[in-house]
């Protein structure tokens, strides 16, 4: 059977993570474009600010299985900030930025002395109130698909858990936020605890808000980060920094770098702020460390199926019938011929044709927007600064980045 026809019918073969589908076939893969306008877009600010530029350093273009690929290009044109001032009010343009990650002060832990700071309420409900205020301003900074990562944890108050986490995100759910994840950022060591009836607290939450269901998001770019499988869980395995330095509460920059890698685009159009999302390709490689995988890769080859007959399996997926046609999307929606080629791949390899469902994949480019302007780092804001972890990371993920704090770190 010739490839080429069947590779064309399945339709269903790429896809771009966070985009419905019909979405995505109406956009294009494109060449990322080549930086020519070296200006950054976060607007001047008056008060105190401090900024520096930074460049990266150009990584390996290459898809997994060595052809060039369209990829955001070399971003010279990152830029960092630091300003004073409340993260209740920031000096940022409405929809303007991609990424809020941020870890503020909890509640009663740590008095920074400063007038307006966070965290010195009388009540957990007056803390809630002050977040809500942080959180509505960031909605208005962020653009509609951007999404806010808060590193928030609890407080014992007069020998009583005060929930703060779960007041915060019900709160947030009930102003209108839709969470998505609720993190366990879980610490195999921490601080002694002298409590003797109860547990050690040994973990934090990472709230995942967005406000549209439309948000940015690199599942596969994460998951290649992480490195176990193409879905991984809500629950990260990382301890506190060592050295805290002259700081009481700098969070891990691995924190950062998972919100980063997963919710801050590394290009956006520069007119309409679109980020350029990931389009994922499936191969028709399997995993050669499972034996199942190689079992069905063998009666493959013994079988010659083409291409086509790999794609039609993968567009069917494990069945087009039945309850399938109910809970797997896309399914009874196939052409006849893809139907007929994922018949015939399903007799030639019985039972292993499952192992094809799940294939290696690749990036085949990133997408494109109408304006076909330039384009920009995508840009991370941390309203509760500190010492600045979050704007290194983003830096260091080629993405721009400003900071907020009451108090600047000393320079
Ligand atoms: C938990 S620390 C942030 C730690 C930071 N992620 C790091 O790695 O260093 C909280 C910071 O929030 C600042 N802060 C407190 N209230 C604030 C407010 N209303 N607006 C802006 N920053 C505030 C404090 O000065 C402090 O630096």
């Amino acid at each position: 059977m010739p490839a080429s026809r069947a590779s064309h019918a399945v339709g269903a073969h790429r896809y771009i993570p966070g985009v419905m589908p019909e979405t995505a076939a109406t956009l294009e893969t494109v060449e990322e474009p080549s930086i020519a306008d070296q200006s950054s877009h976060v607007p001047s600010q008056n008060g105190m600010s401090r900024s520096n530029e930074h460049v990266a350093i150009p990584a390996a273009r290459q898809s997994g299985n060595g052809r060039s690929i369209s990829v955001p290009e070399i971003a010279l044109d990152v830029s960092r900030r630091e300003l004073v001032g409340d993260a209740r009010s920031i000096p940022l343009a409405d929809c303007s930025v991609d990424l809020v990650a941020t870890s503020p002060p909890y509640w009663r832990k740590r008095d920074y002395g400063v007038r307006d700071q966070i965290g010195q309420e009388a009540t957990p409900q007056e803390y809630v109130k002050a977040m809500l205020e942080c959180l509505s301003e960031w909605r208005r900074v962020l653009r509609p698909t951007g999404s806010v990562f808060l590193n928030i944890g609890d407080t014992f108050h007069n020998r009583r858990l005060a929930g703060i986490p779960a007041r915060v995100e019900a709160a947030a759910a009930d102003d209108g936020w839709i969470i998505r994840n609720r993190i366990i950022w879980a610490k195999e060591s921490g601080m002694p605890d002298p409590a003797k009836n109860r547990l050690a607290s040994r973990h934090e939450y990472v709230i995942h808000l967005v406000i549209s269901h439309d948000y940015y998001y690199d599942l596969y770019g994460y998951s290649q980060f992480i490195g176990n499988g193409a879905n991984p869980g809500d629950v990260w395995h990382i301890n506190p920094r060592r050295h805290m330095g002259d700081h009481l509460a700098p969070f891990p920059t691995e924190i950062a770098e998972r919100a980063i890698r997963l919710a801050c685009p590394r290009r956006v159009c520069a007119a309409c702020g679109a980020p350029r999302r990931r389009i994922v390709e499936r191969t028709r490689e399997l995993d050669p460390s499972r034996p199942q995988a190689r079992r069905a890769m063998e009666l493959a080859e013994a079988a010659e199926l083409s291409d086509a007959h790999i794609a039609a399996i993968q567009a069917t997926g494990v069945s087009d019938a039945g309850k399938a046609l109910r809970v797997q999307n896309g399914t009874g929606r196939n052409t006849a011929r893809v139907k007929e080629l994922a018949a015939e791949a399903k007799l030639a390899l019985g039972g292993y044709f499952r192992e094809f469902t799940f294939p290696r994949r690749v990036t085949a480019g990133w997408t494109s927007c109408r304006c076909k302007k330039r384009t920009e780092p995508g840009l991370v804001l941390d309203p509760f600064m500190g010492t600045g972890t979050t704007l290194d990371t983003a830096l260091s993920l080629d993405r721009s980045a400003v900071g907020i704090d009451l108090v600047l770190p000393d320079a």
